[in-house]
């Protein structure tokens, strides 16, 4: 058998009218037939060798849940192209996949429109970890697409100090778009900004990828959206691993942007931790990384001076988007929600 032959289809970055599907199968050609109301339509796959297609759909309709299939295999899942009022979840380190199955019948709980990951999806990027990841995941991918960003881990050398000559091609294999992994998806009245920042020191404030997120920012400003950020770095923590987030970057980025900024989220840090900078009235930064396990660096054991709310526990995030105002919810893995606050 081909090595990704056996992998379900899943929808990757959905906006209005696009997304992208990847799915494995034995055969040469392999198509997915989609659905919207009675109207049905097969669209061939490109082979990306081993097992794995890709389609790009394009003219797809705001708001609609579209159902698919591989042609040949009875089982049918679903995606929600973008719609103005939804629901996400965002997770962050599923890693080693210690608590990851139980993070996922969470979200698949909340019933999301869309799922955000933030990284670190393995703990080695090969094949067999991802292959395993979207194993994991198939109760949420089966109705839910994904907007992922790359976490340090998923990359192929991925330990601190961050080496200059890392690659991400097995990441982009299955999650990444190959093209830099800096990602906007418009949900009006929301930019998604999915950032390729996967560690402390890989980012400066004049780098090719900072100069993409002001552009970003400022173009939402001018469509009148607001904008949400996700990342893998985060940027404050009061755990004693204060070399694993960067506060020298967005912070101070995103405060040319206090009007179009609604929340920054990243993961690599195993707690939830939420902050405000640079005072209350400032930017949220929430360090989610708990959907994969906790470890031994638990939080307020060193000053954050931002912190508003944090603690150890295993957890996923909700933001919800309604016409009557925009909330944030962290959810722990028995269902109990130990923060929430609006934007
Ligand atoms: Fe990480």
């Amino acid at each position: 058998m081909l090595p990704d032959a056996a992998i379900a289809p899943y929808v990757l970055r959905p906006t209005a009218d696009r997304a992208t599907i990847r799915w494995g199968s034995e055969a040469k050609e392999s198509a997915i037939e989609l659905r919207d109301g009675d109207a049905r339509w097969t669209v061939l796959g490109e082979d990306r060798g081993d097992g794995l297609f890709e389609a790009r759909l394009d003219g797809l309709r705001p708001g609609v849940r579209y159902h698919y299939r591989r042609v040949g295999v009875e089982e049918i899942r679903s995606f929600r192209t973008a719609s103005s009022e939804f629901s996400l979840v965002v997770f962050g380190d599923p890693q080693n996949h210690l608590h990851y199955p139980e993070a996922v019948a969470t979200m698949v709980a909340l019933q999301p429109d869309l799922a955000v990951g933030l990284g670190d999806y393995v703990g080695a990027s090969d094949g067999t970890s991802y292959r395993r990841f979207l194993h994991l995941s198939e109760p949420l991918l089966a109705t839910t697409a994904l907007l992922p960003v790359p976490g340090n881990h998923d990359y192929r050398r991925h330990s601190s100090p961050f080496p200059e000559e890392n690659d991400s091609e097995v990441f982009d294999r299955y999650l990444g778009d190959g093209k830099g992994n800096q990602v906007s998806l418009s949900w009006r009245p929301v930019r998604l900004l999915g950032l390729n920042y996967p560690d402390r020191g890989t980012w400066t404030l004049d780098c090719p990828r900072a100069q993409w997120l002001r552009t970003q920012l400022r173009e939402a400003r001018s469509a009148g959206q607001r904008a949400v950020l996700f990342q893998h770095c985060p940027c404050f923590t009061s755990t004693r691993i204060t070399w694993a987030v960067d506060d020298r970057v967005l912070p101070v980025l995103l405060g040319e942007f206090a009007d179009v900024v609604l929340a920054d989220l990243g993961g690599h840090i195993h707690t939830y931790e939420r902050s405000r900078y640079p005072d209350r009235p400032g930017v949220p930064f929430i360090t989610t990384g708990g959907a994969g396990e906790l470890y031994d660096y638990p939080v307020d054991v060193c000053p954050n001076p931002y912190q508003i709310v944090a603690a150890d526990r295993l957890h996923v995030c909700r933001l919800r988007v309604r016409a009557e105002g925009i909330t944030v919810a962290a959810v722990a893995l028995d269902g109990q929600t130990f923060d929430e606050f609006g934007l």
